[in-house]
């Protein structure tokens, strides 16, 4: 097999749209999900292997078998809401699960590692935009479950020669522009698969949570990045640590925000189409304002980003969304 890397979750949103990117490079990418919430006929582009992080038996086979340059590790559940309600379910998956992962892999000799975090790590910083050197304060448990583990492989660097490049999204978002994979989640909780839902009839209304905050309109500004840049970025870390690059964590933004009323605008104009929405209540956890300082990865790994205009997110999320759900 050429140049395998395997990929934890690469049946979901990111983790798919990398595999796409790194076959397009030349790589082999070889998924192992559970499906959990991951999609079959998202893994496209290499095998998949059906099974869990956690069972290290398989791990060990398939490390074993495919002796893989590097290990990107997405898989892991994802939704601040639910870890708040349902915290045992984030520990036993992101932190149980990826330890039991970054074990196996350690003891078959697999010393480079890709790992998705996420801004939620920072908490609610209050500062604009937020660099790597900022706190690390989640202020959820799916936070935490991710500032543990960037704390584990910090820690495995030193002690084992685990080298790592630790990634903190802010707004995936946006679809590959062949719409042959984008964002499905269920239950969906993100607010632009959630406004193309109400334009194509299958929500009633979109609500603002809340329009109040400190920002020009009221609404939460957040940095949305397309998720071929993320994708990118990710075959941009795998080269990095092949070259022998040193470990790092660095933010993956494009350094400017967007209101929740700019998007809802960018809908109505990118498909033409009228966004029925009100104001509803502040979502409880919601920091007013998240963008990040994209300078760390642009001098690390020679980053930019280039799909993450608001125009072309919504353009290609429409795409997708109108085939998917349509
Ligand atoms: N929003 C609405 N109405 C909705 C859904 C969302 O107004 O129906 C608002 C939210 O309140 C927020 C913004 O749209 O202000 C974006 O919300 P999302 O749920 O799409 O995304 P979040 O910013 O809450 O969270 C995402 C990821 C997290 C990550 C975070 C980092 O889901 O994992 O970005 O910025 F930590």
């Amino acid at each position: 097999m050429k140049q395998p890397i395997l990929v934890t979750g690469g049946a979901g949103y990111i983790g798919s749209h990398t595999c796409k990117a790194l076959a397009a490079q030349g790589f082999t990418p070889v998924t192992l999900d559970n499906l959990s919430t991951g999609h079959r006929d998202f893994v496209q582009w290499g095998p998949l292997i059906q099974g869990d992080i956690a069972d290290a038996a398989l791990v060990k086979q398939v490390v074993q078998e495919l002796r893989p340059l590097a290990v990107i590790h997405f898989a892991g559940l994802i939704a601040v809401g639910e870890s708040v309600v349902n915290p045992a379910a984030y520990y036993r998956n992101n932190v149980v699960g990826s330890f039991h992962l970054f074990e196996t892999l350690r003891e078959a000799g697999v010393d480079k590692v890709v790992f998705s975090s996420t801004a939620a790590c920072y908490g609610n910083p209050g500062i604009t935009p937020i660099t790597e050197s900022c706190a690390l304060l989640p202020i959820n448990p799916y936070g935490c479950t991710k500032l543990a583990m960037e704390q584990l492989l910090q820690a495995y660097d030193p002690a084992y020669g685990v080298r790592s490049v630790i990634f903190r999204y802010f707004n995936a978002c946006g679809a590959d522009p062949e719409a042959q994979i984008g964002e499905a989640h269920e239950p969906e909780t993100h607010l632009i698969p959630l406004a193309l839902d109400v334009v194509l009839g299958r929500r009633p209304q979109l609500t603002i949570n809340g329009q109040d905050y400190p920002t020009a309109d009221g609404t939460c500004i957040r940095d949305y990045i397309h998720v071929l840049d993320l994708a990118e970025a990710h075959v941009l870390a795998v080269r990095h640590l092949l070259a022998g690059g040193a470990s790092l964590a660095c933010n993956l933004g494009q350094g400017q925000g967007h209101s929740v009323s700019e998007v809802a605008n960018m809908v109505e104009l990118v498909t033409k189409q009228p966004l029925t929405r009100s104001f509803g209540p502040r979502r409880p956890g919601d920091p007013p304002a998240l963008v990040a300082a994209a300078d760390l990865a642009r001098s690390s790994l020679g980053f930019a980003a280039k799909h993450s205009s608001l125009d072309e997110i919504i353009a290609t999320a429409w795409a997708w969304h109108q085939k998917r759900f349509g």
